[in-house]
């Protein structure tokens, strides 16, 4: 990720958390309140660590500083990632609530929308969210 881009994303609330093993950053996690929710941003782990549960521990504890629902918005081809989130108990909301929610909590293209899938947490189905 570019420098300013980071910089801006910082600047939008983006808080960024790191795992570290051997004093090596190998992973980052962004969460991002934006209105009643706690958005997942920017996950990735470094390739040579991957499958290895770093994801998995970045995602349990930045669910725990949240009360809020969580969503996480990612590319509908990224399958490998939409099963990351299953196993942590997340669901893929149905395409017209997809849209509703990346125009409502994201700011993205409309071409990026047709492309996206958003996964919620328990927390928003128990608010009513639709799967
Ligand atoms: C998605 C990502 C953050 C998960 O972190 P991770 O540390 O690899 O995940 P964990 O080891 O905690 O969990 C492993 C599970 O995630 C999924 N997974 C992770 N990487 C995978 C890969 N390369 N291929 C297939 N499944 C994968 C699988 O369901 C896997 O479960 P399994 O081992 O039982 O098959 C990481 O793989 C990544 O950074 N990928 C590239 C960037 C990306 O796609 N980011 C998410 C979109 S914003």
């Amino acid at each position: 990720m570019p420098a300013e881009y980071l910089r801006k994303e910082i600047e939008a609330g983006v808080r960024f958390w790191g795992f570290e093993q051997d004093g090596e950053l190998v992973g980052i996690m962004g969460v991002q309140d934006v209105g009643d929710v706690t958005l997942i941003r920017h996950a990735y782990v470094r390739p040579s660590h991957q499958g290895r549960g770093v994801g998995g521990k970045l995602l349990v504890a930045l669910r725990a500083k949240t009360d809020r629902p969580v969503l996480m918005g990612t590319w509908a081809a990224a399958t490998w990632a939409i099963r990351f989130y299953e196993k942590h108990g997340f669901r893929l909301v149905t395409p017209q609530e997809k849209d509703r929610l990346l125009r409502k909590y994201w700011s993205i293209p409309s071409r990026q929308i047709e492309t996206s899938v958003v996964l919620a947490d328990e927390g928003w189905f128990a608010l009513g969210g639709h799967s």
